[in-house]
Parts: structure tokens; C-alpha cells; sequence
């Protein structure tokens, strides 16, 4: 008989332990720092000593605990109760029921599926319809494409850049399942009238979602510590659900969020159940299947360590944190901060000579002050909304204030000393003439490259460049290109 040919290996021998973990150790050197209140983006810093390291026991007590069957695992249920309770407690009204998922944009999900659910089983609707701000988080425009919901779009006002609620009320119709409002918003860190988008909204039957996933372990406590915060959670009339992430300033690991409903009525709309098959019969609270209870317990543990008053003093720092930054910021020439930043996050845009916002100079020095090792995230034009720089702060960041106001004035002299940022007449003449629908591998190679994003390789060091062409084209195209850009990184 034919020997079988043997495949070839997929993978190196096995190494030792201390072996892999140094090569992980090396990957990790190149990202950039998540502590130490410099990386003002994607991180949030308590600042306290000993809290990751009781995250990092608390995830491995529980790591191969499967989340899926609390009856198995009765834990679980142990765990995610108090967690919800104690959002319950901070966001809620009696009779609110909730759900542990695995960050904002799973809230989020949830959220838009219990209001297309409860739109069709309650009032009939088969074409829902999604209201929602222009500054609403990208994750639901994710939600309405998964879950086959029409967005409605509505501008926020140019000066505040809140939510405008005579044009939300105006938005919503007999289809509308579900209407969003952002305490705050991500992008500039503004507070939208909850309390009249929620009227607006139960005026018409619809509900409405309040997205705290950034601000709604940090609100309440800035309340406690003494500063005004516009009425935003569960107890406002007509807010029927609430999203807050606990991995944002709960200071749990990443992979911590809770979705509130105002009763389990409505959270039924949520799960999904399934009992037509040969297998387990299945009940699914959250997207997930299988999950590990690591990240619950992680979230748990962090919680119960800093507690009511330690949460209140950490919301204390950010916000001095903040009084500090605005006035040194407004100070610098040509800074101007968007609308009234309420929640640790600070949006700036740079005017040029001619009072209009300056792209390349705000590009400029942000590649500067990543020179200097800070990291401010850009924001690009929208809707004629200005590019900015986005700084979320963290306790972390309170002591740092002071130097990141030098460096700022130093890279902003360094930005202005610069050739400011052109792209090419032709590229740009190229990209604008491109049909997102249609482009082939060699237009979409073609742009890559020359923004500096081609072959999946490491982007470039100052990103001024990709970021000026990106924000001239239409946002199909730059959702396309993105999307290219993306697939190139993870290829293998
Ligand atoms: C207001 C708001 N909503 C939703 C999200 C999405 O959360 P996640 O990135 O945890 O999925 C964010 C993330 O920053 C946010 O700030």
C-alpha cells in the first residue's frame, strides 16, 4: 500500500515557557506604552499601583471557567449579578435589568437588536429605522449593517456639538425603533440633551438608548466629587436602555461592558434562544458562545478593589486634570477646544493664519508630540465639522499636565517650522476619480503606496501625509481604502 505523504509541520517545535513569554515581551516593546498617562487613547490609567496585577489573578482564577453555562458554572452568575447591580445602582432605576458583554460595541449591538426585536414584536415594524447624531459612535453604524436597520443621520449642532433635539424629533417616525444619544460623545466629549431626545423619542413609542459607554463610570462619580452633570442615565423619562464599559473608566482590563434595559421585558428582546437542534440547548445572553469568565472576574475584582470612594477620587483627578489642560491649551495661539467638554475628554483643532482650521499643521504636530512621546489621537473633518487632536484623560495623566503643555508649545514651533503637508494635485485628482464599488488591486495598490500603507508593511513614521489624503477623499472611498489597508496588515 502507498505510504500517506506526510504534511509538513504548521508550527516550530515547542519551546520553553520563559522562551515564548520573552519572545511576547519583545512584540510588546514595540506598542506603544499603555501606562504611565502619555498614550492618550485607547488606555485608561487609574494610576493605582497593584491594579493590574489584581486583574491579571483575578482573569487567571477564572480563565478556564466557560462563561457559557451559569448552571454549570454557577460563578458566573455570581459575578455578572453584582456587576450589573452595581450599574444598576449608579445608572439605573428600580426594576432595570442588565448584561455583561465584552466592550462597547457588543453593548451597542445588543442594544440595536433589542430595539429592532421589540420594534417588530411590539408595534409591528419590519423596516426599523436607527436615529442617531452625527457624533454617535461608529459602532452603530455597525449595529444597523449587521442587523439590517436604516440609519437616519442627524447633523449635531456646529457650535456645541451636541445633539440637536428639535432635528432628532423631527427625524423619528412610525419606523423608528431606536433613537441614540451620547453622554459623551467619543469625539468631542460633549453631552447630548438626554432629557429631550428621550421625550422626543417616547413621544413617538420609539426608545431611546443613552451610549455612556465612555462617560458612565466616570459622570456619576464627577456628580459625587461636586461638578454639575446634566441628568443622562435610566432615571431621565423615555431612556429605555444604557451602555457603560467597564474597561473605560471602571479601569477593568479590556473586555468589560454592561448594557442596561429599564426592565427584564425589554432585555428579553436581547438573547437568543435555541432549542432546534440535536445539541445542548442553547441561550445566549450576548453575541458570544463560549466565553471565558477571566474577563468578568477581572472587571469584578477591580471594581470591588476601588470601590464608591476610590472611584470618586479617581474622577476627581481627571477632572483636575482637565482644569488644568483647558486653559493652557486655550492659551496656545490659534488652539481652539470644541464645544464644552464635560467628561475627561478634550477635542482641539489648530487655525491657521486665515482663522480656518489648519490639517497640516494639526497633522503636523501630532507626528511632533509622538516625537516627544505623547500620543494625541487625530480626528479628521467630517460634515464640516474641524479636524482636531483627541486627548482622553486618566487619573494618570493629572501629575503630566504641566510638561505636556511644554512639549505641546515646543511641537507646535517644530510644526510651524515645517513644509506644511501637500498631497500631490495628481494622486489626489487619481484617488478622487475612484469608485469605491469598482476600484481593482492595482488602484488600491496604487494609493496604498503612496500614502505609505502598501504591502502590509509597518506604517510610516509620521503619518501627516496618509492622514492629509485620507481626509480630502469621500468617505466611501476612505472606508474602502481603510478597509484595504486593514486586510493588508493581516495577511499572511
Ligand atoms: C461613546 C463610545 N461608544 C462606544 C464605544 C465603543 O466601545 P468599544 O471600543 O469598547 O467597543 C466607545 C469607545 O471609545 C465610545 O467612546
Amino acid at each position: 500500500m502507498p505510504s500517506e505523504p506526510v504534511p509538513s509541520p504548521a508550527l516550530p517545535q515547542g519551546s520553553p515557557a520563559d522562551e515564548v513569554l520573552a519572545r511576547l515581551a519583545g512584540l510588546r516593546a514595540q506598542d506603544a506604552p499603555t501606562r504611565g498617562g502619555r498614550t492618550f487613547a485607547y488606555v485608561y490609567d487609574s494610576g493605582l499601583s497593584g491594579v493590574d496585577e489584581l486583574a491579571a489573578s483575578a482573569y487567571t482564577e477564572f480563565a478556564t471557567v466557560n462563561g457559557l453555562d451559569m448552571t454549570v458554572f454557577p460563578s458566573v452568575a455570581r459575578l455578572e449579578n453584582d456587576l450589573v447591580a452595581a450599574a444598576v445602582a449608579l445608572l439605573g432605576t428600580p426594576g432595570a435589568q442588565g448584561t455583561f458583554t465584552s466592550g462597547g460595541t457588543e453593548s451597542i449591538l445588543l442594544a440595536v437588536k433589542t430595539a429592532r426585536d421589540h420594534a417588530r414584536a411590539v408595534r409591528g415594524v419590519t423596516s426599523p429605522q436607527l436615529v442617531l447624531p452625527s457624533t454617535a459612535h461608529a459602532a452603530f453604524h455597525k449595529a444597523a449593517a449587521y442587523l439590517g436597520l436604516e440609519t437616519v443621520v442627524v447633523p449635531v449642532d456646529r457650535d456645541t456639538l451636541r445633539a440637536d433635539p428639535a432635528a432628532t424629533a423631527a427625524a423619528i417616525t412610525d419606523r423608528t425603533a431606536l433613537v441614540v444619544a451620547s453622554a459623551p460623545s467619543y469625539a468631542h466629549g460633549v453631552v447630548d440633551p438626554v432629557a429631550e431626545i428621550a421625550a422626543a423619542a417616547a413621544g413617538r413609542g420609539a426608545l431611546c438608548h443613552v451610549d455612556a459607554c465612555i462617560g458612565g463610570w466616570l459622570l456619576p462619580y464627577l456628580r459625587r466629587a461636586g461638578r454639575h452633570v446634566p441628568d443622562f442615565d435610566l432615571s431621565v423619562p423615555g431612556v429605555t436602555s444604557l451602555s457603560v464599559d467597564l474597561h473605560k473608566y471602571g479601569y477593568a482590563d479590556k473586555g468589560a461592558s454592561v448594557v442596561l434595559y429599564r426592565d427584564a421585558a425589554l432585555r428579553r428582546h436581547q438573547y437568543f434562544a435555541h432549542a432546534g437542534w440535536p445539541g445542548y440547548p442553547v441561550v445566549n445572553p450576548t453575541a458570544q458562545g463560549t466565553k471565558s469568565a477571566g474577563l468578568l472576574a477581572q472587571a469584578w475584582a477591580v471594581q470591588r478593589h476601588i470601590g464608591e470612594e476610590g472611584y470618586r477620587a479617581l474622577a476627581e483627578r481627571t477632572a483636575a486634570a482637565a482644569d488644568r489642560l483647558l486653559p493652557g491649551l486655550r492659551a496656545v495661539e490659534g488652539v481652539r477646544v470644541l464645544g464644552d467638554p464635560q467628561a475627561g475628554l478634550v477635542a482641539f483643532t489648530l487655525a491657521g493664519a486665515d482663522g480656518a482650521p489648519d490639517l497640516s499643521l494639526l497633522l503636523h504636530l501630532a507626528d511632533e508630540m509622538r516625537e516627544r512621546g505623547w500620543y494625541l489621537q487625530p480626528q479628521l473633518s467630517f460634515d464640516g465639522l474641524p479636524p482636531n487632536l483627541h486627548l482622553t484623560l486618566t487619573p494618570a495623566a493629572a501629575g503630566l499636565v504641566d510638561a505636556l503643555l511644554t512639549d505641546l508649545d515646543a511641537a507646535l514651533k517644530a510644526a510651524r517650522a515645517l513644509e506644511p503637508v501637500a498631497v500631490d494635485p495628481a494622486i489626489a485628482e487619481f484617488a478622487a476619480g475612484l469608485d469605491p464599488d469598482t476600484l481593482g488591486p492595482e488602484e488600491v495598490e496604487a494609493v496604498l503606496a503612496f500614502a505609505g500603507m502598501g504591502g502590509g508593511t509597518a506604517l510610516p513614521r509620521r503619518m501627516a501625509p496618509v492622514l492629509a489624503l485620507l481626509d480630502m477623499l469621500p468617505v466611501p472611498l476612505k472606508e474602502r481604502l481603510l478597509t484595504e489597508f486593514v486586510g493588508a496588515v493581516f495577511r499572511v
